[in-house]
Parts: structure tokens; C-alpha cells; sequence
């Protein structure tokens, strides 16, 4: 597991420090990178960088307090992200890649980085490209999309107990259905897309009744601000 160095100040509320990560067992953080109309990239896919410098720094801190982060097979081919600690203190997570389809970019730099270890999930049937140089975790798949919970359930197996879904959109939205997600950390720009990708594109409800209201803290990073959604605490 992750050793947190004492001297990163993130805690997962700043109001109830006894809620820290460093205090958790077992927590799946959501993130999202977006702007005040909700947009977490262009339709063209550029999203670098919607996030001011501490927004950004609050990422890889999040990243540094987690054992693996989980990312989608096109935040990858599109961001060709590293998913590193750099901007902080702290060990660097696992690196986990959704790749149902076996569609990755292996020229992609967090398979040519040498840096910390990849895993990719994918599915019992798919016989994937990478599987001779990278540690591959098949699980049973409907039309190709794996239960988030199993993917949970799988990495806990091997000893991963705090997991953060960077996203993009399809991915953390899967989660958010399934009910996989503890934390949602909203980092919030002071910028207006006006159209691209939506941060989250859950399942569409009837009633605003039957919407998330979560247990929010919210506090100032810089000119953004983050939204801290604890969905185990949900009002009616
Ligand atoms: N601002 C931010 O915080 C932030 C963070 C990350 C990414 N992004 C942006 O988000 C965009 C990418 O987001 P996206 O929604 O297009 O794609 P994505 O979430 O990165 O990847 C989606 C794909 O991953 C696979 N996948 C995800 N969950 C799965 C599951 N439960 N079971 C099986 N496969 C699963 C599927 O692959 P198949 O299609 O092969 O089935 C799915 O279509 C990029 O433009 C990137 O810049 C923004």
C-alpha cells in the first residue's frame, strides 16, 4: 500500500480532518477537472489545461494519497497522460487502464515511461496487445462493459484499497451509476465552454427527487474552487 508523507496537507475534507485518506482503509475518489458550465474538455478533446495551478496541484495530490488511478482507454489515447506525482510530494499510484477492446495506444508514454507499474482491465474474451509486457486483469464483460464494482473488487484483491477514477466522462459516469464512487472531488474552473464534454453523463432520471444530493464541503484552490461530494452521505 501507499505511504502518505506527512507533509502533504490534502485531506479529503478540510473541515473533518478525521477523514482524511491517510485515515481510510478503502475509498474510490472521483475527480473532475471542469469548467463552471460543467465541461471537462472540447468537443475536440483538448483539456489541458482547464484546471488552474493548485486545481492541477490537487490532482496529483490525490493521485499521491491513492494506491492506483484508474483511467479510460480514450483519456489515454487523447491525453496521453502520464499520470505521475509531480506537482507534490508523494509516491507514485499504479497505473490502471480500462481497455476492454484492446484498443490502446501502446505508443502512449505511460506504457514507454518506464515509470510506475500499468495494469490494464479488459475483457475475459479480448486478447490483448499488451498482455506479453504488461500485467492485464481480464473480468467477465456485457457488450464490453465490465461492472465497476468488480474492477474495485479486483484491484482490493490485489492489495489496491484506495482507488481514484480520473475520468474521462464515460469512465467516472460508470462508476457514479454503479454506485462505485465514495468521494466526488469537483474542481471547478472559473472558465465557460458554453459546449464540449459534459463531466458526467449518468443515467437519466424522471424527478429531481431522484437526484444526487450529497454531503458537500467546499473550499477555495487558487481561483478554482473544489466541490468535495461525499455520496455515502446523501440528504433526500
Ligand atoms: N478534465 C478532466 O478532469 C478530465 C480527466 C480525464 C479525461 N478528460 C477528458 O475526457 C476525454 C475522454 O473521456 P471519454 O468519456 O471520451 O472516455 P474515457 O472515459 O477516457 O474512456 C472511455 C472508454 O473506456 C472504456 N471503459 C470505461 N469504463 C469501462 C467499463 N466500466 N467497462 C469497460 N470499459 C470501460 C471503454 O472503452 P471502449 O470504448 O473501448 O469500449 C470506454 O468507451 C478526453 O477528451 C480527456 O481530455 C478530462
Amino acid at each position: 500500500m501507499t505511504t502518505i508523507p506527512e507533509n502533504i496537507p490534502f485531506k479529503i475534507s478540510t473541515t473533518d480532518p478525521a477523514s482524511s485518506v491517510r485515515r481510510m482503509e478503502r475509498v474510490v475518489i472521483g475527480q473532475l477537472g471542469q469548467t463552471l458550465d460543467g465541461c471537462i474538455a472540447t468537443h475536440t478533446g483538448d483539456s489541458k489545461y482547464i484546471n488552474s495551478e493548485s486545481g492541477l496541484r490537487h490532482l496529483h495530490e490525490l493521485r499521491a494519497v491513492v494506491d492506483v488511478v484508474i483511467v479510460g482507454v480514450s483519456a489515454v489515447n487523447e491525453d496521453n497522460p502520464s499520470l505521475t506525482v509531480r506537482l507534490c510530494e508523494g509516491s507514485n499510484p499504479v497505473r490502471v487502464v480500462l481497455d476492454p477492446r484492446g484498443r490502446v495506444d501502446l505508443s502512449s508514454s505511460l506504457f514507454q515511461d518506464g515509470g510506475p507499474k500499468v495494469i490494464i482491465v479488459t475483457c475475459e474474451e479480448t486478447d490483448h496487445p499488451a498482455a506479453d509486457r504488461f500485467d492485464v486483469i481480464k473480468l467477465s464483460c456485457d457488450n464490453h462493459h465490465i461492472e465497476p464494482k468488480a474492477i474495485v473488487e479486483a484491484l482490493n484483491e490485489r492489495g489496491y484499497y484506495k482507488v481514484l477514477v480520473e475520468g474521462g466522462n464515460t469512465t467516472l459516469s460508470r462508476f457514479m451509476d454503479a454506485g462505485a464512487i465514495d468521494r466526488l472531488h469537483l474542481i471547478v474552473a472559473p472558465m465557460i465552454m458554453g459546449a464540449g464534454l459534459p463531466g458526467l453523463n449518468l443515467l437519466p432520471i424522471e424527478k429531481l427527487n431522484q437526484a444526487i444530493r450529497p454531503e458537500v464541503t467546499v473550499y477555495p484552490l487558487g481561483s478554482d474552487i473544489v466541490f468535495d461530494c461525499n455520496l455515502r452521505a446523501t440528504g433526500a
